[in-house]
């Protein structure tokens, strides 16, 4: 099936405390054997897909396409998304961050069997600015880096092919993205917070750091094809740039996402909320691609006039007031008809 990576991560989200390893479709032998061996660590992975599922919509929150055929009900009729498109190379990259990120948090949490806090992060470090002593649970990012990149990696390792090349590079982008937010966190002792002896822990920054920074790959990633011996990409000589490990890349133009086609994972926009004076991807024209908006006046109660009183208390009104909400006519089914 298409992206059966990702119905199977909504799969064992949907499961719930039970993670049966034999009852999931799609899982290639390796990913079977590693779900069998680390029950646990799957159940981190299916909770863990509702943080970047969110991140990703949260991204897109004012473009044609949503991120909402991430929805595990309409991921299970039709495709998650074109199968090579610049969308896939963003979902690609976000779930595998979204693996590392959960199994590492389930390891600092000490939830897992398998893992823990990181081993490595003991006795004495040094920063900038001197020495400090290693203390409190590091996040052992690295173990959840191993972990995605043994499970996930595994289904593309099976066949050789553009796809499979690009869900692999993509997946790698995805994951140092994690990496790349671990910051080092300390705690100041000594006579009176001079800070002269400090205690420090590595630990990973919030999600939503990681979920911007592959926004911005997306959007300056690089399309490509496979080059002559199948072994890496290729881009036309008159190409801007050449992708490096950090950039994501793509194989296929993307579909644009006005009318449902669930073949390519598109919704359509019939229905979405558009901005009227806006010319970005949110504006009512971009969004409706040219098929004009209906708008509805709705009243809104807010509250306003807030006055401080002593002590220790808000007091407000609530004010109402009527605001205009666009969004965007169907498709005429009748058009093409007309036009014959
Ligand atoms: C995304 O778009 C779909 C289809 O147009 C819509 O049904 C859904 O509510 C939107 N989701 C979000 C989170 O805005
Ligand atoms: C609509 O777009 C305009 C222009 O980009 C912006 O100033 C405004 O805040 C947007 N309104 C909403 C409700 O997002």
């Amino acid at each position: 099936p298409p992206c059966a990576f990702h119905l199977f991560i909504l799969y064992i989200g949907a499961l719930g405390a039970r993670v049966i390893c034999d009852n999931i479709p799609g899982l290639v032998n390796k990913q079977r054997q590693l779900c069998q061996r680390h029950p646990d660590l799957m159940q981190s992975v299916g909770d863990g897909a509702q943080e970047w599922i969110r991140e990703c919509q949260h991204q897109f929150r004012y473009h044609r396409w949503n991120c909402s055929t991430l929805h595990r009900h309409h991921a299970v009729f039709g495709r998650v998304v074109q199968r090579s498109s610049r969308e896939a190379a963003f979902v690609y990259a976000i779930s595998s961050a979204g693996v590392v990120y959960a199994v590492t948090q389930a390891c600092s949490q000490g939830e897992l069997r398998s893992c823990n806090c990181d081993p490595h992060k003991r006795g004495q470090g040094r920063d900038e600015r001197g020495n400090f002593d290693w203390g409190g649970c590091s996040d052992h990012v690295d173990y959840g880096i191993k972990f995605a990149k043994a499970f996930i990696d595994a289904r593309e390792r099976t066949v050789k092919d553009a796809h499979a090349l690009m869900n692999l590079h993509n997946n790698r982008c995805g994951r140092m993205a994690v990496k790349h937010f671990v910051k080092l966190e300390c705690k100041c002792h000594g006579v009176s917070g001079s800070c002269e002896l400090r205690t420090c822990w590595s630990a990973m920054s919030d999600f939503r750091r990681t979920g911007d920074f592959l926004r911005k790959k997306y959007n300056a990633a690089i399309e490509v094809t496979l080059n002559q011996d199948g072994t890496g990409f290729a881009v036309p000589s008159n190409a801007l740039r050449r992708p490096t490990k950090n950039d994501l890349v793509y194989v296929e133009s993307s579909p644009d996402y006005c009318v449902m086609d669930k073949a390519v994972g598109s919704l359509g926009t019939a229905g979405r909320v558009c901005n009227k004076s806006s010319h970005g991807p949110d504006g009512c024209e971009v969004m409706c691609c040219g098929r004009g908006y209906d708008t509805t006046r709705i009243r809104r109660v807010t509250q306003c006039e807030c006055k401080f009183r002593w002590c220790c208390a808000v007091e407000c009104k609530n004010c109402e007031e009527f605001v205009d909400i666009h969004s965007c006519k169907a498709p005429k089914h009748a058009d093409w008809q007309d036009k014959t």
